[in-house]
């Protein structure tokens, strides 16, 4: 695909070649990253940031990743701070806004929503998450993160098994990333949930139809053995008419150190988008595990970044300019990665 000005919306938009742009380009963004070097490639640039959901990881590593990138951030975090609550439509917002910045990313909480806005904006727009449907920049630093990890052990994603735990029915960035894997060959999928929150049909159909294997169960023990990568998810109370019904849910399938240790092979990858629920009655990824070197999550959350720097570096036409504003870190930066 030419990323030159492209709108990120889905992972179905991506050949295998691609992702594999991104990871390359991703790769030489660490010294940036890890404040080894500075770089001004997007003086100058502004990314409009515009979440109107929750958001910790997304809203603020997107924003992290611009500023390294040498661009400016302007954020607007709150739907009832926005002229979408006095009934302005998303073609509007996306017309007005799109002129006061380079690039936007979007999290919205309704399906569709983001490539709404993005029809009607004047600058490429990524896909922050809209409601269950996707989460593309999740996904691909998720690839990312398991690709440095299986490659740590001489492993590679063709031929990988998977074991995906919790709320698939409403999870985005399962969605996403299994999605995603449709690029790869051959891969196990062991998709643990309760009954009532199994991944969509049509994407468990998709990964049949692709030649990759994948189970359906609700016994946590037999899924997770056998797996190159656990990747644990929350209930996704906010999707749910009431928070009662999530709680039905909440702390049915959990991953400790005992569990672990268990039924785990012993280098299999934890992984987990965060937030984790660690409310007592949820725990889907226990705090006992927070030392454990296979557990991958603030490693999925550095990488992120890279990737996001990637995908703006690319889009944005800078992705062989790094080097050129580049220049030396004036402030002390050591033992921080
Ligand atoms: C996820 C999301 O928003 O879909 N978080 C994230 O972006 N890392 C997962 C979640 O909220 O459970």
């Amino acid at each position: 695909m030419d990323f030159h000005g492209a709108h990120i919306l889905s992972v179905k938009q991506f050949e295998r070649a691609d992702v594999d742009v991104v990871f390359r380009v991703a790769d030489g963004m660490e010294p940036y990253a890890q404040r080894k070097r500075i770089t001004k490639a997007l003086d100058g640039a502004i990314l409009g940031n515009m979440f109107f959901e929750p958001s910790t990881r997304t809203r603020v590593s997107f924003g992290c990743a611009f500023n390294l990138l040498g661009g400016h951030v302007r954020e607007t975090t709150d739907i009832k701070t926005s002229s979408l609550t006095k009934g302005e439509s998303l073609y509007d917002t996306a017309r007005v806004t799109s002129g006061y910045s380079d690039v936007v990313v979007m999290r919205h909480p309704k399906v569709g929503s983001v490539a709404e806005f993005a029809a009607a904006s004047r600058v490429p727009v990524i896909n922050g998450g809209d409601g269950s449907n996707e989460h593309p920049s999740q996904a691909l630093l998720d690839l990312y993160t398991i690709k440095k990890e299986l490659k740590s052990n001489d492993r590679e994603i063709d031929g990988m098994h998977i074991a995906m735990v919790g709320d698939l029915v409403h999870g985005r960035t399962v969605h996403s990333l299994s999605q995603l894997l449709l690029l790869y060959n051959n891969i196990t999928f062991t998709l643990i949930s309760p009954a009532e929150l199994r991944m969509p049909a049509e994407i468990v159909a998709e990964l049949k139809a692709a030649g990759h294997r994948v189970v359906e169960t609700e016994d946590m023990e037999a899924g997770l053995q056998d797996n190159d990568t656990v990747y644990l998810t929350r209930i996704q109370e906010e999707r749910f008419t009431t928070k009662l019904e999530a709680d039905i849910y909440r702390g049915r399938f959990r991953l400790n150190q005992a569990i672990y240790t268990r039924y785990c092979q012993p280098n299999t990858i934890i992984m987990h988008p965060l937030p984790r629920d660690s409310r007592k009655e949820a725990s889907e990824l226990d705090n006992d595990l927070n030392q454990h070197p296979n557990l991958a999550i603030f490693r999925q959350t550095d990488n992120g970044v890279l990737v996001r720097m990637a995908l703006f570096a690319l889009i944005l036409g800078v992705a062989d300019k790094i080097e050129q504003s580049a220049g030396e870190v004036g402030w002390y930066t050591e033992g921080r990665f």
